[in-house]
């Protein structure tokens, strides 16, 4: 579904990504991990269009979308959530749900059609239907939830998860996981999923993929980048226990 190949982004004379390649398969549940700074964030930029990479190719659905615009590759079918949630504060949750799902679409549908569609995805993640609130009343969980169905609301194929920046408890990670294995289960959405909490993301991702300083060290099953030494040398510090 979607190929990663020889993907480089360079910041001035830093170089963020090089010779970044992976695959992932229609319906894979995929971890991105990596230290703080690897560039796992970057490579959500350029596979969504909010960065244009500088060298390699990135071809989704057989269709080459490095450098287009973000709109674009969204109408593609790719979606993605942002370390950072920020909602338009001044629309209410389920208005905010509600311009995504319009932004998905290429055609203008009628304001109930993406309202209806908005409170579908609010369901799913766990958040009040009626949102009828403001996203300021959301605590930190609420606020990745209400980042997660603006993503959703928009129709993706592909969907990319970057939820690492803290805030959460280990309850509210757990749910998230819950969250996202189901919209791959019952939905049929392809995720990669960044998040720094190992344990909970080798327990629900089909595979990982290991950034280190802008470069692919390593990728396979869970269960062997766990126990992988160039993995625990440059990102998990000792074995992860996976029960
Ligand atoms: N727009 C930018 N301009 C300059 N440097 C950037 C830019 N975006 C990212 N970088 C740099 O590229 C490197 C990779 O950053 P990135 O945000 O992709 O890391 P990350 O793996 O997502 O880290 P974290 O786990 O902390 O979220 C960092 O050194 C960062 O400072
Ligand atoms: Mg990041």
């Amino acid at each position: 579904m979607l190929s990663v190949q020889n993907v480089s982004k360079t910041f001035g004379g830093f170089r963020a990504l090089q010779g970044v390649s992976f695959e992932v398969r229609e319906g894979e549940f995929v971890g991105l991990i990596g230290p703080n700074g690897s560039g796992k964030t970057t490579l959500f930029n350029c596979i969504s269009g909010a960065l244009g990479p500088s060298g390699g190719s990135i071809r989704f659905r057989g269709e080459e979308i490095a450098g287009l615009t973000p709109d674009a590759i969204c109408h593609r079918g790719i979606a993605r959530t942002f370390q950072i949630p920020r909602p338009f504060r001044k629309l209410s949750i389920l208005e905010n749900v509600a311009l995504a799902a319009h932004f998905g679409h290429m055609t203008r549908e009628p304001d109930a059609v993406a309202r209806s569609r908005a409170k579908d995805v609010l369901r799913l993640v766990g958040l009040p239907a009626d949102g009828e609130a403001r996203p300021g009343l959301l605590g930190a969980a609420g606020l990745k939830k209400l980042e997660l169905a603006r993503a959703l609301a928009t129709g993706p194929k592909l969907l990319l998860a970057d939820e690492t920046l803290g805030g959460l408890d280990l309850e509210e990670i757990r749910q998230a996981a819950d969250t996202l294995r189901r919209i791959r289960d019952e939905m049929g959405i392809t995720i990669i999923w960044v998040e720094h909490i190992m344990a909970t993301l080798m327990r629900v991702v089909d595979r990982v993929v290991v950034l280190d300083h802008g470069e692919k060290i390593a990728e396979g099953a869970p269960r062997a980048m766990a126990e992988d030494p160039k993995v625990i040398e440059a990102y998990l510090g000792e074995k992860i226990a996976l029960g």
